[in-house]
Formats: structure tokens, sequence, C-alpha cells
């Protein structure tokens, strides 16, 4: 009962409509498409204007938190309106998808655009923009070279200096289900061991907060999205943010474990057409670079061209794909719940 009642209203923490009537003033049945995003960041807006502007599509943009917005969708069932359901990481796109929220599409453009790896072989969702999970270090704590991959945060040289995001993070269950599939289950759990056993401080709720501490000195090495600490570099979170992401080192390990953004038509899509045109725009090279570059994100294709990000050093993707990360999602929480990963 209280979960019910907890989402009885709708979860909407901004709704938007972009795009305009006075070029089509005849047209009563003015096309629109419906974005329900995970992605939060304002700067997404820009590109679905100049869709509009290009289409005449209007774009209703609704974003909430993945979890909040997932819920929602499986809320309404039906009666939804989303048309395109937008999702940060592998898992998250992974589970909408299994839960029945998207339905299966094929598009010859997107299959062009979006590499094969970055998209589910059944067609329910396609990526859009990529992140790499890099490594942070102080380098007053911990010598650069000590650290090279993921791996190495077992070392027993480390005790006590390894600083980690809750287990909760989609993003880091993306990493050992990414880890379990190019390793498997023995030295994935090896691992897993060894670097828990390196943790002192409490697991930390975001990103961000892990970066400061890590910079501060209350951690030597950390495990973080890129384009946070690129963020804070560009001082897009203030000038204090700015001033400690300086003092961190980016290890980009190679090759990388790469994640995703990724969107699908949503099952009950009023408007079809209109979803995947917007879609096939958003995975275009234009697209995916108008979305990744201000985010600090990569795009599906290419890199980063801030100079922030650029500063990490190019990645060699790992090879394990977005289908995999999301198939082995429950072992991997399982796993890091069963080792003590709080
Ligand atoms: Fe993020």
């Amino acid at each position: 009962m209280a979960l019910v009642e907890k989402f009885a209203k709708p979860v909407l923490l901004f709704s938007f409509a972009i795009g305009t009537s006075l070029s089509q003033p005849n047209n009563i049945l003015a096309r629109e498409v419906r974005v329900f995003s995970g992605r939060h960041y304002n700067t997404d807006r820009q590109i679905y204007k100049r869709f509009a502007e290009e289409t005449g599509i209007k774009v209703r943009l609704i974003e909430a938190t993945g979890i909040s917005l997932v819920e929602r969708l499986k809320r309404e069932g039906k009666n939804s309106k989303a048309d395109i359901i937008l999702l940060v990481d592998a898992a998250r796109i992974h589970n909408a998808a299994q839960a029945g929220l998207l339905q299966s599409y094929r598009s010859k453009k997107l299959d062009s655009v979006v590499p094969e790896e970055y998209r589910d072989p059944k067609g329910r969702w396609y990526a859009l923009t990529r992140r790499v999970r890099v490594m942070v270090i102080n380098p007053q704590i911990v010598p650069t070279n000590e650290i090279k991959t993921y791996k190495d945060l077992a070392k027993p040289s480390l005790k006590g200096k390894v600083c980690l995001r809750k287990r909760n993070s989609p993003y880091n269950q993306s990493l050992v289900a990414d880890q379990l599939v190019l390793n498997g289950d023995t030295s994935t759990r090896l691992w897993l061991k060894g670097m828990l056993g390196n943790v002192s401080q409490p697991y930390f709720p975001g990103d961000i907060g892990l970066i400061r501490a890590v910079a501060q000195g209350n951690c030597g090495v950390g495990i973080v999205n890129h384009y946070y600490v690129a963020r804070m570099l560009a001082g897009v979170n203030g000038k204090s943010d700015q001033a400690l992401a300086k003092k961190v080192n980016v290890i980009t390990p190679n090759p990388a474990h790469v994640n995703v953004s990724a969107g699908g038509l949503s099952r009950y899509s009023k408007n079809k057409k209109e979803a995947i045109a917007l879609l096939e725009y958003l995975a275009s090279p234009n697209g995916s670079m108008g979305l990744a570059g201000p985010t600090f994100e990569h795009p599906l294709v290419g890199y980063n061209k801030s100079k922030e990000v650029k500063k990490f050093g190019q990645f060699t993707p790992d090879g394990v794909t977005i289908s995999q990360l999301g198939n082995f999602n429950s072992k991997a929480i399982r796993l890091m719940a069963k080792l003590g990963w709080k």
C-alpha cells in the first residue's frame, strides 16, 4: 500500500514544450512527440529545439530521475502519454525493456548510425551518448603509476585508501557486470574482495561527492564517470569544485568500461512516426554530438572535443556490449551485496 501511495501523484519534476504552431497555422492536429527523460541536462533542450524548428514537430519534455520515471510508466501502463523513453545507464534501459515499457522497431537509419554494440539486438533501444568509467586519484596519497585499471584497486598497498559509490548506483552495477563478462566469476570475485577490503570511508551517494573527497585527501582513489570531473574542471559547478577537480588525476583504463545513455520507443506511443524521427535525429552524428558536447559525454562515434575531456586521453572500449551489461545486471548486484558493497 505504501508504495502505491508514494507514487500516487505523478512524478513530474519538469515539463516543457518546444516548437511552434505559428509556422503551421492551419494544422489543427499539430504533430508532436512526448519525451520522458531521465537525462537531467538543460543543454538537451537546445537539440530538441533544433529538431522542432527543422521538422515542425513539437517536443514535449518530461524530466524525472530514472527510477521515478520507470515507476510512473509502469503505473500508467496503457494510459501513458510517453512516446520516447530516455535513460542513462545500460542497466536502466535494459530493465525498462525487460519490464515491457518499450517496443521493438527497426530503423535503417538508426541501424546505420548506432554501432551494433550500442543497440538492443531486439531493437527496443538505441544508445545516444557514451560515458567512460574512469578512476580519480589524489597523487599526494597514491602514486599515479600505481593504478592502470580497475583491478589495481584491489592491491593491498591501497588499504584504507579506496572510496566507492553505493551499490545502488547503476554505474557501479554496470562496471561489475562488465568485469563479469570480461573476466568471469572467480576473477571478478577476487577483485571485488580485494577492492572492498581497501575501503575505509562510508560509501558515497554520488560521483561528485567522491571526487571532492579524493581531492580533499579523504580518499586516495575512487571510480567515477568521466564527465563529472570534466564538468567540475570547466567550472560548471562553481569555483570551489573547479579548484578541487584540479587536484585529482584521471586515469582512463585501457581498454575502458563504456556505458551509454539510450532511448527507445515507448510501448504505448501514440506518435510513433514522430518519435522515430526524433530518435533518428538524436542518434545521428550531429544529434549525438549535440547531446554529448555540452554535458562532456562522448558521442556514439568519436570523442568529446572539450579541452577538459581531451586531457583524460582517448579511450578504447573494452568491447562488452550494452546488452551484455544489462543481462549481467542482476548477477552483478547479487555479487556486490554478497561481498559487502554497501
Ligand atoms: Fe550521471
